[in-house]
């Protein structure tokens, strides 16, 4: 072998440990390729060897070249075996501390139920408990539903109460959950005590009280001699059980076609705590609960005779009552999604979350 074939050999020597540095990956493994390269007997440890075969003239840099080559081996052994006893002793550490890397992560979750669903769930597990099924009924009604049937004919003025969002289908975005009131009657007949909270729709104005998508729960409790000091003790129990406080209420008659006598029950302004502000509009109350006893044209609607049984039915404003419990002053952020408000009080032109 010339010096120029012994250049190639070393070099493809070389090339040969580093492939086979990066295959084994295990210090015993690396050990037997030391051996196999480096050795008396191995490739270039037999070089050295053989250095006495070349001329006098040129064995000093046959020796020269297959030693520089035996130290570069070398070398990358030996940072090869330090590579493996870092790992090792990194596993090692890892298996000490229980921390294993390849677990799925554990973040808290973040956010949190709206204030409207909290207080709706409170208000199911309320009812529940005086023995109340829950209903749901169809954000997108029919008229007949939630008009008609409810003793509103297409030419009475308390259609103009609630201001509508008519589909091209003929149909409606309903504007309270009142037509639940039939649907459960004529699912269930009498007696009957159900509750029905829900999505409501009217085509108004919105300003710190009011919302064109705001959330109501309907109840309707049908029995035999039912009468107004039933209504009145349930809307107590219930809202001083949702406001976890005695509350202070105030009854006055109210005008519903669907009711008849028809009540307005309204809750002192928990923002102001009866002083006065927007959400209450200056007056300390906050109407959350209209209510009556049922109409017998409603009652005939649903197929109950009106001449056996009688009820109450009310519909309770949910976004409200949650403003109220949480002392929320301005309706816009519920629907708002966007949770800047709360967090900079001045936003909406004074402080959201009232003092507690
Ligand atoms: C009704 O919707 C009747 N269906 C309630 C009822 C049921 C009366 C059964 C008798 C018997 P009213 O339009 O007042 O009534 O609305 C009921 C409640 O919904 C209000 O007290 C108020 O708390 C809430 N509400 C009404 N309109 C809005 C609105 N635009 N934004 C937020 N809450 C509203």
């Amino acid at each position: 072998m010339n010096l120029d074939q012994l250049n190639d050999r070393i070099a493809v020597i070389e090339i040969e440990v580093a492939a086979a540095l990066r295959e084994n990956g295990t210090v015993d493994s690396i050990r037997r390729l030391d051996t196999a390269v480096l050795g008396k007997e191995s490739s270039l440890g037999s070089m050295i060897a053989g250095v006495k075969e070349y001329p006098p003239d040129q064995r000093g840099a046959v020796g020269k070249l297959v030693n520089a080559a035996k130290a570069r081996v070398k070398a990358a052994i030996e940072r090869r075996l330090a590579e493996l006893a870092s790992a090792d002793s990194a596993a090692d550490a890892q298996a000490a501390s229980g921390f294993d890397p390849t677990l799925p992560g554990t973040a808290e979750p973040m956010g949190s139920v709206h204030p409207v669903t909290a207080v709706q769930w409170e208000v199911e597990r309320s009812f529940e408990r005086l023995g109340f099924t829950v209903e749901a009924g169809p954000e997108m009604e029919t008229e007949y539903f939630n008009f008609e049937a409810l003793n509103i004919p297409a030419t009475h003025p308390a259609r103009d109460m609630q201001d509508t969002f008519w589909l091209t289908n003929g149909k409606l975005l309903r504007t309270q959950t009142s037509p639940v009131q039939i649907r459960a009657m004529l699912k269930f007949g009498a007696p009957l005590r159900v509750i029905a909270p829900g999505r409501c729709f009217r085509y108004e104005t919105i300003d710190a009280s009011h919302e064109n998508t705001f959330h109501q729960v309907e109840g309707l409790l049908i029995d035999r001699d039912i009468g107004i000091p039933h209504l009145l003790a349930l809307a107590r129990t219930l809202l001083s059980d949702v406001m976890k406080r005695d509350v202070e209420l105030r009854v006055r008659p109210g005008y519903f076609p669907f009711v008849e006598p028809g009540l307005e029950i309204d809750m002192n302004c928990r923002i102001c705590d009866g002083r006065g502000c927007p959400t209450c509009k200056h007056s300390g109350w906050v109407e959350v609960l209209p209510c009556g006893m049922v109409h017998p044209n409603v009652l005939v609607a649903g197929k109950i005779d009106p001449e056996e049984f009688s009820g109450f039915a009310f519909g309770l404003g949910l976004t409200r009552l949650a403003m109220m419990k949480y002392g929320i002053r301005d309706i816009r952020v519920l629907n708002a999604g966007d949770l800047r408000p709360i967090v900079s009080p001045r936003r909406l032109g004074g402080p959201i979350l009232a003092s507690r």
